[in-house]
């Protein structure tokens, strides 16, 4: 749409009605203005799906890898596929723009949300990152690139003061927002929760310096939710909109930036320029009268699913066991707490409710494998939301429970019929009232056990709960929020109370929970639930012997290990990077056991592997979306091929990692550029596994390196001395060509991932040893050889020195590999 348009459709408005428009409307929403011909545009978590306004079961979306398995696949138009995937599934939800991807970087693997950021590297988080958006925008949907910046821990998010020089700033943490801004042209960005230098990052200079001025970002800031706590700073710096909203229940803006404008404290143009903004983003979706929203293309979801996981998945280690033959193939023991119940997401505002969700017991069987199951030991710390089998609506029909909401007066006004026992209302109770209007609510099922034993029957959440079985009273009591706990803390992991109740095997019993809404910290917008049920399980003892004498009796152990939406999870960060539970004392004995040992590590993030050196083969598969087990029964079966590199180094231990801990408030990043590999190269430590690596199920040879090849497109060679040119190239396009051979030397098709780091010896400046310049993928026949060009970026040859970028010119290395510890190839490039 013209500019000028967009201009005179806000010149039409009053103050008033510009000034609503910078607050949302409701939790998800912004608001309408007939007078602009503006509808309602509506916004949606997050990186591993399109959650849409409703937060349960009612409404599924498709569960996508963790962004931290997109990014293994170092595969730009893998990501680019499920940025179409998302658009679409956005359209089929009625959302507009999707917020995400995530651009901070893996600073520590002890940052809550490591599974939700790409990786630790800016280059591979910036190529991902821009691939991502292209897909959601270039299918009418618009992406939000969050969360500007320096938001790469979660401890005391909402205040640490983040202090970072100005050249890591640059080099690390702002380079995927650049990119981003300036390559993918995303339309929009959200500012986070923490301080940067002192300044929040919802008043931050660097929105305007950085953004506007520098960038010449034409799209919207948007705050992180409930992130804006000012009237005239935050209005002064660029921030255009205040999420959630109303201003009337949320702040700070509404009338109280109205006045502001009135008495002269805000100018008005700066008002029109984010009400411009906005018109802007509601043209760009679709969201203004004479434009239509562009159609995205339809996607076969479990198939790019499926892929995309086996696509994900790093093979560490593997002695020749993989992949399992599948004729021929005894007995397979599937052990572990994340066998059963598929972990396909990390916790907080990205998770979503999938369709389905494979686990691997479920793929592995499906393959039509002889399985044999046994749980080993417990993985997760909380008693989950009460499920089918053991779960039934009252009248004991399918799975699920019934809700019936009261009114102040006792009366009741309306009723829910629910396939699940987890509730949430963050934006009033839909069609049946306002957080005012429901002041009670009435959860009721059967739980039916399955097996004699004892079962621990209870609820999570903030208030007054009631719970009643049969008609007898388990408890009355208010549960209460733990002083200076985050939102997505409470929402993920809130208080829990919980009864044993024995029951006999096929015994029922008629369950009911009564909720009073308004004695809830969250009644202002809503209220959040989960009816929660243990079922029996023997001790660890008892369930690790178990499986090991499965494991021994079996011709093949696959044991699956990991962590929880609980363990990793937006809110807080890890204070271990271990694997909970008694997990390393269950692998390490069925290894014993077992020869034949498969150890597949269902994580977001990295945790400790301490027995790695001990298994004949370790498989990293991250969150692995709602088609995790197929996936993984395709790659275990060698139908297809573990694609996945590592986006992230794999500690052997928590030494010498960063800190996630502020002091007094502030959280400095001491190492500066040295964060993952960066800091194990300065400091000489060892990794369990390095920065890029992975191996598929066939072998490579690196045969040559040429620089200045005409391989990639434009074969740019400007920087190249003596003899080069300066030709007009995009400064994406603005590099150095070099082209790596390689060849498959094994028996069957496969891929590589030919990774380009760029060193600088005798430099007058510090630096890291080494950092990734350019990648690319490669799939050959057995035998065939495919001589790759890559394009070395400028930037990376650049570095960030008195406010500026500057190019040391002289000779670097460029050597070529498959991971950061394994570059046979190295070729010396001299720049001017
Ligand atoms: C998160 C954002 C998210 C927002 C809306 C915040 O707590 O930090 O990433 O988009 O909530 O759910």
């Amino acid at each position: 749409m013209e500019e000028a348009d967009l201009r005179s459709r806000v010149a039409r408005l009053s103050l008033e009605q510009k000034v609503r428009l910078l607050t949302g409307a409701d939790f998800w929403a912004l608001y309408p203005e007939p007078g602009a011909g503006l509808r309602r545009v509506v916004l949606s978590d997050g990186p591993a799906g399109v959650r849409g306004e409703t937060w349960d079961e009612r409404d599924t979306s498709a569960n996508i890898p963790s962004p931290t398995a997109l990014a293994a696949t170092w595969d730009a138009e893998r990501v680019e596929a499920i940025g179409r995937l998302l658009a679409h599934e956005a359209r089929r939800k009625g959302v507009d723009v999707l917020l995400a991807p995530t651009v901070n970087l893996h600073r520590t693997p002890f940052g809550g949300r490591h599974f939700e950021c790409f990786s630790e590297d800016p280059l591979l988080t910036a190529r991902m990152g821009v691939a991502y958006v292209r897909g959601l925008q270039n299918s009418g949907v618009g992406a939000t690139v969050k969360h500007f910046v320096a938001n790469d821990s979660e401890t005391e998010r909402m205040t640490v003061d983040v202090r970072v020089d100005e050249r890591t700033l640059r080099e690390l943490y702002l380079a995927p927002f650049e990119a981003i801004v300036l390559q993918a042209s995303v339309w929009s960005v959200m500012a986070a929760y923490n301080q940067v230098d002192g300044s929040t990052m919802t008043e931050s200079p660097l929105l305007r310096t950085i953004l506007h001025d520098e960038w010449g970002y034409d799209g919207l800031v948007m705050s992180d939710w409930t992130a804006a706590r000012s009237v005239e700073p935050a209005a002064r710096a660029a921030l255009d909109l205040v999420m959630p909203g109303p201003a009337e229940r949320f702040g700070p803006w509404g009338d109280a930036l109205t006045e502001a404008v009135r008495a002269g404290r805000v100018d008005e143009a700066l008002i029109d320029d984010k009400v411009l903004r906005i018109l802007r983003l509601a043209a760009r979706v679709g969201g203004l009268d004479g434009v239509s929203p562009v159609s995205p293309p339809p996607v076969d979801i479990p198939r790019e699913l499926r892929a995309t996981g086996a696509a994900s998945f790093v093979l560490a280690r593997n002695d020749g066991l993989l992949p399992l033959p599948r004729t021929g193939l005894g007995r397979v023991a599937v052990i572990g707490p994340n066998a059963e119940v598929a972990r396909t997401l990390g916790g907080g505002s990205a998770t979503v409710f999938p369709p389905y969700t494979i686990s691997p017991l479920d793929g592995l069987r499906e393959a039509g494998l002889d399985v044999t199951f046994a749980p080993g030991a417990l993985g997760h710390l909380r008693t989950s939301a009460a499920r089918a089998p053991w779960l039934l609506r009252p009248d004991g029909t399918g799975p699920g429970s019934e809700v019936r909401f009261f009114s102040p007066s006792g009366e009741q006004v309306g009723a829910e019929q629910r396939d699940g026992a987890v509730f949430r209302w963050m934006s009033g109770f839909g069609s049946i009232g306002t957080p005012e209007q429901i002041a009670r609510l009435e959860i009721s099922c059967v739980i039916r056990a399955t097996e004699a034993g004892v079962y621990q029957l209870g609820v999570s959440g903030l208030g007054r709960f009631r719970l009643l079985a049969d008609g007898a009273e388990l408890f009355d009591e208010t549960l209460a929020l733990r002083p200076g706990a985050d939102i997505a803390e409470t929402l993920m992991a809130p208080p829990q109370r919980l009864v044993p109740v024995s029951l006999g095997a096929g015994q029922s019993v008629a369950v009911r929970l009564e909720h009073d809404v308004h004695s809830s910290p969250m009644a202002g917008f809503g209220t959040f639930l989960q009816l929660d049920l243990e079922v029996p399980h023997g001790t660890d003892d008892e369930e690790i012997a178990a499986a090991v004498a499965l494991a021994a009796d079996s011709e093949v152990a696959v044991v699956v290990v990991g962590t929880t939406a609980e363990v990793e999870s937006e809110g807080f960060d890890r204070t271990s990077l271990a694997l909970p539970g008694r997990q390393d004392e269950l692998v390490r004995r069925v290894a014993a056991a077992s020869p034949r040992t498969v150890v597949v590590v269902n994580s977001g993030a990295p945790v400790l592997l301490p027995w790695a050196g001990d298994v004949a083969a370790v498989l990293l598969t991250w969150f692995g979306g709602q088609e995790f087990g197929h996936a993984l029964a395709d790659v275990l079966l060698g139908e297809a091929e573990p694609g996945g590199r590592l986006p992230t180094t794999w500690p052997a231990s928590a030494e010498g990692l960063p800190s996630t801990r502020p002091d007094g408030g502030v959280l400095t990043y001491t190492e500066g550029l040295f964060i993952g590999y960066r800091g194990y190269d300065r400091d000489g430590r060892v990794p369990l596994f390095p920065f890029g690596h992975g191996q598929g199920y066939t072998t490579w040879s690196y045969d040559s390196i040429t620089v200045d090849c005409d391989g990639p497109e434009p074969a740019a060679v400007s920087l190249l001395a003596p003899g080069g040119t300066t030709p007009p190239f995009p400064p994406d396009k603005r590099g150095v060509a070099v082209c790596v051979e390689v060849r498959n030397t094994g028996s069957r098709r496969g891929r590589e991932i030919v990774q380009v780091y760029a060193s600088r010896p005798d430099s007058a400046v510090e630096r890291p040893a080494k950092w990734l310049a350019g990648f690319a993928v490669v799939d050959a026949d057995p035998g065939e050889a495919v001589n790759v060009g890559i394009l070395i970026p400028e930037r990376s040859f650049q570095h960030w020195s008195d406010g500026g970028w500057s190019l040391e010119a002289g000779a670097f290395t460029l050597a070529a590999g498959s991971s950061s510890a394994s570059l046979p190839l190295t070729a010396s490039v001299t720049v001017k």
